[in-house]
């Protein structure tokens, strides 16, 4: 009976050791140490047994008996341990792959030109101005020199919300907001007025009931016509190229005396005359000019003491010449296609 024990619990150890899942350890435990197993039945016969042999078996029945369990156990818990590793193996998540990339959108063509210009005027010591969309016809026009009646108001088709009120319709308002409330103990005035127009216009490929403007005015002493021509050279130079040269011609504006408009030699043709120009060599970018000392006056500021000049482009222009856009519409119907070919340069491709 020592023997046949012997025998049990090697094959027991064998089979245990060679188990490969907690399932199959499982039935072997069933097998060996379940009520129906062999150890069951060894001790069933002990009763045969002569009293000298009886001991000496228990004895060896109940040390096979803890063997087996303890084989087991341990097996159970290498096994327990291998499958954990294997699920964390499973489950790890490794760092290094690249990431879904999540479309987050990019400034549109309008805002890059309107921020390149502003960036650059903020960069010469200018102060972003704001005004109201929604202005009296006050600063819109009558602090502007443009009083009720006047003719030249029907150059600008206006939205009137009531009598006094309007869509503003140019942002030279905020010139006269800004005079209004600038004391000159703080330095002159350097403003850049980036913001949305509107004008009773039919839509079409060159117009738009609602559209931007950029404003620029300079107030103080002794400021002179050649300030204004060397920020217009500047101005045309940074966004048109180093070798643009510029053109100022004869204009009317109520706001300014004198007032010009400001053409710069064609970039396409570099002056020769091709189609961008219409064959002449320039093409016009905005309009600007000396502050009519009336207007001063009028916002409370001594002419005899200061002088300044103004200046008023289209965003929208500028983009369009810049990058051959044929129609206005395009900048304000949102098809991702047209939007995408813009991508902003430091954004980089998305
Ligand atoms: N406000 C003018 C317009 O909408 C543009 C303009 C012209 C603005 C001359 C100025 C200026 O400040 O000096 O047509």
């Amino acid at each position: 009976m020592l023997k046949q024990l012997e025998t049990l619990e090697k094959e027991a150890i064998q089979e245990i050791e060679q188990a490969e899942s907690l399932k199959v350890l499982n039935d072997l435990r069933v097998k060996y140490l379940g009520k129906k197993g062999p150890m069951t039945e060894i001790m069933k016969q002990m009763g045969k047994l002569s009293n000298e042999e009886k001991p000496l078996v228990g004895a060896k029945a109940n040390e096979v008996r803890t063997e087996i369990s303890t084989k087991i156990k341990y097996k159970q818990e290498g096994l327990e341990e291998a499958a954990l590793m294997k699920q964390l193996e499973s489950e790890s998540i490794d760092v290094t792959l690249p990431g879904t990339k999540i479309p987050t959108g990019t400034t549109h063509l309008l805002t890059q030109v309107i921020d390149e210009l502003t960036d650059m005027f903020v960069g010469m010591g200018y102060r972003i101005a704001e005004g109201p969309e929604v202005e009296l016809d006050y600063y819109n026009f009558e602090a502007l020199n443009l009083p009720k009646g006047h003719p030249a108001r029907d150059m600008q088709d206006s939205f009137y919300i009531t009598e006094n009120t309007l869509l503003r319709t140019q942002t030279s308002p905020v010139q006269a907001r800004t005079m209004e409330n600038h004391d000159f103990k703080n330095g002159p005035i350097k403003i850049i007025c980036p913001g949305k127009v509107y004008r009773r216009d039919n839509d079409d490929a060159t117009h738009s009931h609602q559209f931007t403007q950029i404003e620029g005015l300079v107030v103080g002493e002794n400021i002179t016509f050649a300030d204004l021509k060397g920020t217009l050279t500047v101005l045309a130079k940074h966004m048109f190229g180093e070798d643009r040269e510029i053109r100022l011609r004869p204009s009317f504006f109520p706001f300014t005396e004198p007032s010009v408009e400001m053409d710069i030699s064609c970039f396409a043709c570099g002056g020769e005359g091709c189609r961008t120009c219409k064959g002449t060599g320039w093409i016009e970018i905005l309009g600007s000019g000396l502050v009519h000392p009336r207007v001063l006056e009028m916002s409370g500021i001594d002419s005899s003491k200061y002088s300044g000049f103004a200046f008023g482009l289209g965003p929208e222009r500028v983009a369009m010449l810049k990058y051959g856009v044929d129609d206005i519409r395009h900048l304000y119907t949102n098809d991702l296609r047209f939007s995408k070919q813009f991508i902003a340069k430091e954004m980089g491709e998305r």
